[in-house]
């Protein structure tokens, strides 16, 4: 595809000479803008609220601008540094400690980012849950991190099978007439009564701070654990990517039981003092153009399936809004595809920055930054500090224009420390010095990165990861299910689409009603953004003489694509 050239943004930006800065940057350059310099102990929150709260210029100005269809509101920096002091005390209360994992499951509110920060002023480990999640979800996840508390709602406190999960020592519950159990902790009430003072937990820079648990190919999903020296990543890219200044107004769409939520919906903007937008519940166009617009936006950082949902409902929804606050535009989580640039310069006057990382490396690493050219259909270029490369299966380099292994030269200040409880899987992510992502893609000439694909079966939809495995193994507990197999479908708006071929036990007969069935199934065990959208019935899932469910022919039928090898395929 031949797209036009963006050329750079005009203006001042806080990454200048890309060039210059890559050959002399180090990341120890960047530890001096932190307090802990000189002692090197240090905590996260301090860095991103209580540093702006102690500061008399600071402390009243808007951290959270906070809305949802019930309810606004706008805090402080000094007030959430005291509701999350407040927060920390309830915790200690209930002896909690340092490294223990305290979950977070509920929808996006102040009290979430009370609790967030509350967690992680004791040194514990915060571990939070998308809303959507069901029973199964729920499970896998307390189970295999051995949480000790959890932070959950009464809407969804039936999602938690509370009997099969006995390290959990309490439930903090945020509601009205919070019921009478042992295990329950009434957060209103502990809060009214806990003190706004709380000595804060130094940590190392190695200590950890939060579990994100993502999907592979394989298995239940994994527990990626990030330390606290991510925070530099995360202040560079803020200014770097995201291009902050301080009178920024930032709105980042993503939940924070996904990383983005977290590195770039709380950490980012925080540890820079920017004012940060919080929206929750779900989202028409209507609903962001109108955040926007209400807010004031100046910086958005977005995903393609919601651009490619702006560009679908055309040009009268957008006249409706006033955006010209807006001066910065964002993208991660799928590949960004050139119509969406060619929109957003036609539409909004703005480039659409992607940006390229994954839960397991913590921040941004391959970037488009206002002050390159953008490529249209390119991830862009490795940020200073970062060394990116195409590697083949052995990890050594391969020339430009060939496609192979996307990888990172190990480690970086984000990067992930381990694989909760799997040590041989986290080191099955590295081979000769690189960290090999999973995704393959090619380097052109000049040094800008072209995505091509998973290389497993991992799903992208409306970009979350979803594993082929969870979906498989929750289908098969339908008593209509014998066999299935998963793939991911392309598909216009949202990336991909989750396609299960499945198999009928004696007995039943495919039907749209039965079929319908086992998709709520799905949907109520485990989460609605696994819940297939197609499916269809077959006499038989191909499989290796081993067992393996082959996904790839599966995907090849469905696409009409040559089928490959298929010498492993079971008689
Ligand atoms: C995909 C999201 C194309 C990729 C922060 C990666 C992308 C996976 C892009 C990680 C992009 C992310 N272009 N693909 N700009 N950004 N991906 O862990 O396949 O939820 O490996 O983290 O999303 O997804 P994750």
């Amino acid at each position: 595809m031949d797209m036009q050239v963006i050329p750079a943004r005009e203006g001042n930006h806080n990454l200048h000479d890309y060039e210059k800065t890559r050959e002399s940057f180090s990341w120890e350059d960047m530890k001096k803008d932190f307090s802990w310099n000189e002692t090197g102990k240090v905590n996260i929150a301090y860095e991103a609220i209580d540093r702006h709260a102690k500061n008399p210029k600071k402390k009243d100005k808007v951290a959270l601008a906070y809305s949802s269809p019930e309810r606004e509101e706008k805090v402080t920096f000094e007030t959430l540094s005291k509701e999350s002091n407040k927060f920390a005390n309830v915790l200690k209360k209930y002896n909690t400690n340092k490294g223990d994992r305290v979950f977070l499951f509920m929808s996006r509110s102040p009290e979430f980012y009370a609790a967030f920060f509350g967690i992680l002023k004791i040194g514990a480990i915060a571990g939070p849950l998308f809303e959507a999640f069901m029973e199964q979800a729920v499970r896998d996840r307390l189970q295999d991190s051995e949480a000790k508390i959890l932070i959950t709602t009464p809407e969804l406190i039936d999602r938690v099978p509370q009997d099969e999960l006995p390290n959990l020592e309490k439930i903090i519950i945020i509601g009205n007439n919070v019921e009478n159990k042992e295990r329950y902790i009434d957060y209103y009430q502990e809060m009214d009564a806990a003190s706004e003072e709380f000595s804060i937990e130094w940590v190392d820079l190695e200590d950890g701070m939060l579990l994100h648990y993502t999907s592979g190919s394989t298995g239940k999903p994994k527990g990626v654990y990030h330390v606290h020296n991510a925070m530099i990543q995360h202040y560079a890219t803020a200014q770097w990517v995201l291009d902050l200044k301080e009178d920024d107004v930032y709105w980042c769409t993503a939940d924070p039981g996904w990383v983005t939520g977290t590195s770039y919906g709380i950490f980012a903007p925080w540890l820079l003092g920017v004012t940060n937008v919080v929206r929750g519940g779900r989202f028409t166009p209507d609903d962001w153009y109108q955040t926007l617009e209400e807010n004031k936006v100046t910086v958005w950082y977005t995903a393609p399936t919601a651009l490619r949902r702006l560009v679908s409902c055309g040009q009268e929804v957008l006249d409706k809004y006033d955006l010209s606050q807006l001066r910065h535009l964002l993208s991660v989580g799928e590949p960004l595809n050139p119509e969406v640039i060619t929109w957003g310069m036609k539409a909004l006057n703005l480039r659409i920055h992607d940006t390229w990382w994954m839960t397991e490396t913590g921040a941004q690493l391959i970037v488009n930054l206002p002050s390159l050219e953008i490529h249209p259909g390119s991830m862009g270029k490795p940020i200073p500090g970062i060394e990116a490369s195409i590697v083949d299966n052995e990890g050594n380099e391969i020339p430009p224009n060939q496609m192979g292994n996307l990888a990172i030269k190990a480690p970086w200040p984000a990067m992930m420390r381990k694989i909760w409880n799997n040590q041989s899987k986290y080191e099955s992510y590295f081979i000769n010095g690189w960290y090999v992502s999973g995704d393959s893609a090619y380097k052109d000439e000049d040094g800008y990165f072209w995505f091509q694909g998973r290389l497993d079966d991992v799903i992208n939809t409306s970009g979350e990861r979803v594993g082929p495995f969870e979906v498989e193994s929750k289908l098969l507990e339908h008593p209509a299910v014998a066999e299935a197999g998963v793939i991911g479908k392309p598909d216009p708006v949202r990336g991909e689409i989750i396609k299960a071929f499945i198999t009928l036990n004696a007995g039943y007969e495919n039907s749209e009603e039965l079929l319908e069935d086992i998709r709520k199934f799905v949907k109520t065990g485990l989460s609605a953004h696994a819940a297939p959208r197609e499916m269809e019935v077959k006499d038989s899932i191909p499989k290796t003489r081993s067992g393996k469910i082959m996904r790839r022919l599966l995907k090849s039928w469905e696409l009409g694509l040559p089928t490959g090898d298929t010498s492993t395929l079971e008689e």
